[in-house]
């Protein structure tokens, strides 16, 4: 990539193309957890390169405002949130969840100041475990398109979060990079013989395959695109392919392939250009199953006080001290040295430096998906540029609800594809191939 098709993707403040971009998208703020309590510590959130203030207010809505008061400028964090509001502590300023002011302390009695103020309040929906926020054109609110782990049960989704100290884009590619699983992870995804599939234990996600150069085919698609990576597996080479599938769905959302006990589904969220929060949602619609906040935490090395400090989620084995590193655990047979999925992953994209240079590497067939990637995404964000619509947002736009990932063993000459296609999926396909017919039948 040239400098400045690397800009265009990873780049997301001001009125960077990529921002642009996923201004049309509704953008995860934070989990739901962070400001549970009505009128419970007002929360500093940072998203795309601007700061805001998100609360709950006495009666359990949601507020999310610009973080500065519109005053004088001081941050609303620090404000008391009492009584449907969250009061500005220098000179008392209140605002709704809506960004009205309702109280102007310092105004004398009969002044008509608050009723022509306002500040700015983005759209709130809570849904699935997030709060969620409309940063794009307030007269054009999109319509909220619910992510894939929605349809999971009653309390069962379960999410990480970690802060990430670096551009959101490098974090996407580990996202959709089977093939560093089979090296980096190794120690934690270990092959096993009696299994035919991916299998969850306490500690390990056991697999049918010791491939470390997967195949990889990909599948553009109007959401982003999904992608098989295609394993010899232990048992029956000769008959079979040990396939996983993974989706890009744009602009910032993965669907890895499950295990026997869960579904995963990433996010990975601009702060700005340089930091990200990284989301790994462990999911399921069977009652009977899936994995419980605390044990999946505990599973990724991500928990809050112990792994990650509390309110910023920044990692406690982190850059400036090498990840805590344990290399007798290496010569020992681990094979990174570093504790937890998550973090190993953190190792390898901090280092690449803040905004990784793409115009140094050298991408190999197993880099395909990072490939389609790369292009898909900043030619969306040069589309975004010349005032066309987002990735994502134009046409028929599928139900994420209704997109899922495959993994498993497929005897040699099926369609990895048929796998991995929902019904909802595939009538959305049909009905776009019979217009396309229809449209280039010759008229009579
Ligand atoms: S700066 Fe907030 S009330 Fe004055
Ligand atoms: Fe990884």
């Amino acid at each position: 990539m040239t400098p400045e098709q690397n800009d265009l993707l990873c780049r997301v403040e001001g009125d960077a193309p990529m921002g642009t971009l996923m201004r049309q998208h509704w953008i995860p703020a934070c989990m739901i957890e962070e400001v549970a309590e009505p009128d419970g510590t007002p929360l500093r959130v940072r998203l795309l390169g601007e700061n805001m203030v998100v609360f709950r207010d006495s009666e359990g809505k949601v507020g999310a405002l610009d973080e500065l008061c519109p005053h004088r400028r001081a941050s609303l964090v620090f404000g008391r949130n009492e009584e449907c509001g969250l009061r500005c502590l220098y000179h008392g300023w209140k605002f709704d969840v809506n960004g009205n002011v309702v109280d102007m302390s310092s105004e004398p009695d009969g002044s008509h100041m608050h009723s022509k103020m306002k500040t700015r309040a983005f759209p709130v929906i809570e849904n699935s475990g997030f709060v969620w926020v409309w940063m794009g054109d307030p007269d054009n609110v999109a319509e909220f398109n619910a992510p894939n782990w929605s349809t999971a049960a009653e309390g069962k989704i379960s999410i990480m979060k970690i802060h990430g100290a670096c551009n959101w884009a490098q974090i996407l590619e580990g996202a959709i990079d089977s093939s560093h699983s089979s090296s980096l992870h190794s120690s934690n995804m270990p092959a096993a013989t009696d299994v035919s599939g991916s299998t969850a234990t306490e500690t390990a996600w056991l697999r049918p395959s010791a491939d470390k150069s997967p195949r990889i085919e990909v599948e553009k698609t109007p959401f982003g695109f999904r992608y098989a990576a295609i394993r010899k597996p232990l048992v029956d080479a000769d008959k079979q392919d040990y396939v996983r599938t993974t989706l890009f769905i744009a602009p910032f959302t993965a669907v890895i392939p499950s295990n026997d006990q869960y579904h995963l589904s990433q996010l990975l969220i601009p702060v700005d250009d340089e930091n990200t929060y990284f989301y790994w949602i462990a999911w399921s619609e069977d009652p009977e199953k899936g994995i419980t906040q605390d044990a999946w935490r505990k599973f990724c090395g991500a928990e809050v006080g112990k792994d990650v400090e509390p309110v910023t989620y920044k990692k406690v084995r982190n850059y400036e001290n090498g990840y805590l590193q344990d290399r007798a655990a290496m010569k020992a047979g681990d094979f990174t040295g570093i504790y937890g999925i998550p973090c190993q992953d953190m190792a390898m994209w901090e280092s690449m430096g803040k905004i990784a240079d793409r115009s140094e590497d050298n991408l190999g067939t197993s880099d395909k998906a990072i490939f389609t990637f790369r292009t898909q995404m900043y030619r969306a964000a040069q589309a975004v540029a010349k005032g066309e619509p987002a990735i994502g947002t134009a046409g028929d736009v599928l139900p994420q609800s209704k997109l899922i990932s495959f993994q498993g063993m497929v005897p040699k000459g099926e369609d990895w594809k048929e796998r991995n296609i929902s019904a909802e999926e595939q009538a959305l396909r049909d009905s776009a191939s019979a217009s396309k017919t229809a449209a280039t039948e010759p008229a009579e």
